[in-house]
């Protein structure tokens, strides 16, 4: 279109402005030259850009221009350093404009609810302060790179069966405490250009259509000042979307959606304010589309998706210092994935790879392998034929590395899995590998969390690649010959049994809702309250090298914060980074707390023998509940531990501090308990004298007593019954008094 200046895109004729508020096609939102506008172009995302030129689909079957595909989402949140997210998002956002793509799709703050999410490979973590602070780098990254955002999917999109329906049914302390957190934390820190709703309902209602989230929450809350664009297909009923808060409906729906937009405003059913609201927000994304820069340098993204890749794999076992590979072994490599690699998940985010590595190569180039594929992807073959090859292979060489893992057919966007398992076929060929071999290593590749049952324990050595992206074969080589130190850790549980994990009685759901029943207690914060055993629990990863931690200090700096310095000292011979892990944990306040909760982390890099202090300050949210009766985030007074941990089990030093915390007088109603009467701060020692007073001699000991066993009657039933003793005038004063205090 031939530039023209922009100018008020609200004083357009009503259909153009409803026209603006949907795509003019899958990927793109309609020019309006009136205006000087242009057509702005939204793709996916998350790691990596997919631009289709030709025939167009949302599935990612079909192809897009070639870019890098850096580790997606589930490794990333493996690294624990947003230093790793913000580089990709700054990475993505180079090639997005040499591409011609002002607003790339991503990140997915999506909290892990269950192992079995077919898209958990999109999503970070189960615990949302790790999703949180990766999401908002991601975001920094992208955006600083003069790319668009969309934080996605809003919100309780924690699965893919019947994505496009289901109720996620959540009280709202889960939603404040584990599900919003890291979208909060993304709008408030980097501000994206664009929040994606979600396809689900939340209690009910759309979540296109939610005004308490899109507005209330998102924007009166948070500050949101971008555009809230729909999940590709997500809204029902376009009126009341665009009422609840959102603005641009995508895919376009041909003009459908824009024609009841343009009636209910015309009959007097919307106010066309609200129209012109969401017509400035989508035209503020014009300011993302510019000139397409001068390409890429693919070379150069491709070895820093090598870099990037080599921080995010997870050392789960290491038994005898089976790793590194020591140079001189006979080295036998089995599994497919070893020269097919296994390295992004299925569905919208597909990216048309600039090139790919595989391990089996990558380790070629640094000594001399033997290698057989031991199965196949697909199931084919004589699998007992693939496996005696296998075998006979590690049994002439000094250490096996089997590259095992799921297969893409096996876990995608759209669906999710029914079992955590690997094929059958894997398993048995892992244990004939363990049996004959003297050394075996095990590298997995899969997107979401898979169980290391039934062969764990024959093996020494366990590296967890997840998807690693388009250089994620060479970044295993890198990790497996010591080239690089192992540095992630687990931001997901790997249970013991699938039955285990909190949300498996209420996943995926029935007859339209998925209850989430299991509250806050999502992940380890489930597994450490209950005390259950785990395979591996979240946080765990361990490195070549050995790091001590020592003199934690925890000091507050206020009613309701603190500070904490912790030392941690690699004490091995081998450089590597370590992720420092500061927890939470009380038992003080009104509601049942998870026995710890992630509060603080940093990944520091320490040379052998070096040293280094870390500070984190721990604000209020870090010792907060969220309070169903205060509608707010309350500090309870009393103690608070802060534990530095290896992960979610291993605590290797804690502190406790008293905090103030927050002065919670509460409301008293005639509703009211007599509990909450007689212990109310305020009222209870003027009612308890008044009442005394009345009573014969003894009364006092008889009142602890009484509440035990009366202490649920509400306060207007026991005045009836008790009339005599407490006036409804002193009710009615007291009450007045707990108000004014409050
Ligand atoms: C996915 C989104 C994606 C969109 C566009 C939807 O099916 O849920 O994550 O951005 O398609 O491809």
């Amino acid at each position: 279109m031939t530039a023209t200046t922009p100018s008020d895109p609200t004083v357009l004729p009503l259909e153009q402005k409803a026209q603006l508020l949907s795509g003019q096609d899958f990927w793109s939102t309609p020019p309006v030259e009136a205006a000087g506008l242009p057509s702005v172009v939204l793709t996916d995302g998350p790691h990596g850009v997919r631009r289709q030129v030709g025939d167009l689909d949302q599935i990612g079957l079909l192809e897009s221009v070639p870019a890098t595909c850096f580790p997606p989402a589930v490794a990333v949140g493996s690294s624990w350093d947003p230093d790793v997210a913000e580089r990709i998002g700054a990475a993505i956002g180079v090639e997005a404009r040499a591409i011609g793509v002002p607003v790339v799709l991503g990140p997915g703050v999506n909290i892990k609810r269950s192992p079995l999410c077919g898209r958990n490979f999109e999503y970070y973590s189960e615990d949302p302060l790790l999703a949180g602070v990766l999401g908002a780098a991601h975001v920094r990254g992208q955006q600083g790179a003069g790319v668009g955002a969309s934080v996605k999917h809003f919100a309780a999109n924690n699965q893919e069966t019947q994505r496009m329906q289901v109720s996620a049914d959540v009280d709202e302390r889960t939603l404040r405490e584990i599900y919003l957190p890291a979208f909060e934390r993304v709008v408030t820190e980097a501000q994206p250009a664009t929040v994606m709703c979600a396809y689900n309902k939340v209690n009910g209602v759309y979540a296109s259509q939610h005004r308490w989230l899109l507005t209330e929450v998102l924007r009166e809350e948070w500050g949101f000042t971008g555009a809230v664009v729909s999940d590709w297909g997500a809204v029902d009923d376009r009126v009341a979307a665009l009422e609840a808060g959102l603005d641009l409906q995508m895919p376009g729906d041909h003009g459908a959606g824009n024609a009841l937009v343009v009636d209910a405003v015309r009959s007097g059913r919307l106010d066309e304010a609200v129209v012109d609201r969401s017509v400035r927000r989508v035209a503020a994304l014009a300011g993302y589309v510019g000139e397409p820069t001068d390409g890429f340098d693919a070379d150069a993204h491709h070895a820093l998706a090598r870099e990037l890749a080599a921080g995010c794999a997870v050392l789960l076992k290491n038994d005898g210092g089976a790793l590194p590979l020591a140079s001189g072994q006979r080295l036998a490599v089995v599994g497919e994935f070893a020269r097919t690699p296994r390295f992004q998940g299925g569905g919208s985010s597909h990216v048309n790879a600039t090139r790919v590595d595989d391990a089996l190569t990558a380790l070629q180039a640094t000594r001399p392998v033997v290698f057989a594929p031991g199965f196949t992807l697909d199931g084919s073959g004589d699998a007992a034929e693939l496996r005696e090859e296998a075998v006979g292979l590690a049994r002439d060489a000094d250490v096996a590395v089997v590259f095992a893992g799921l297969a893409e057919g096996d876990e995608s966007e759209g669906f999710d899995r029914t079992h955590i398992d690997l094929p059958a076929a894997q398993v048995e060929l892992i244990r004939a590998v363990a049996a004959v071999s003297p050394r075996t290593v095990v590298v997995l590749s899969s997107g979401g969390v898979v169980s290391l049952e039934g062969w764990h324990d024959d093996v020494d050595a366990v590296l967890a690649g997840f998807l690693l992206g388009q250089a994620g074969g060479s970044a295993l080589a890198d990790l497996l010959t010591g080239a690089v130190d192992p540095s992630g850790r687990l931001a997901e549980t790997i249970p013991l049994r699938l039955a285990d994990t909190p949300s498996h009685l209420n996943f995926p759901g029935e007859q339209g809702h998925v209850r989430y029943g299991e509250g806050v207690m999502v992940g380890y914060r489930h597994f450490v309250t209950v005390d259950r055993p785990v395979r591996y629990p979240f946080g765990h990863g361990l490195s070549y090298t050995t790091v001590e931690t020592s003199d934690l200090q925890v000091t507050t700096t206020g009613a309701d914060s603190a500070e904490v310095a912790v030392t941690v000292t690699n004490t091995g011979s081998r450089a590597g980074r370590h992720v420092v892990q500061v927890y939470v944990a009380t038992t003080a306040g009104p509601v049942r707390r998870p026995a710890r909760e992630l509060r603080a982390f940093r990944k520091v890099a320490l040379a052998p023998g070096q040293s280094e202090t870390v500070t984190f300050p721990l604000d209020r949210r870090a010792f907060a509940h969220w309070d169903v009766r205060e509608s707010g985030w309350v500090v309870a007074p009393g103690e608070h531990t802060v534990q530095v941990g290896r992960s979610a089990t291993d605590v290797v030093a804690e502190a406790t501090v008293t905090l103030a915390g927050d002065e919670i007088v509460p409301e008293l109603t005639l509703q009211s308990s007599v509990a909450e009467w007689f212990e109310h701060p305020v009222a209870g020692p003027q009612l308890l004298e008044g009442f005394l007073a009345t009573m014969p001699e003894g009364a006092g000991e008889m009142h602890a007593g009484m509440l035990q066993m009366i202490g649920s009657m509400p306060m207007r039933r026991f005045a009836a019954d008790f009339g005599a003793a407490i006036p409804a005038a002193e009710l009615e004063r007291l009450m007045a008094a707990a108000q004014a205090a409050r």
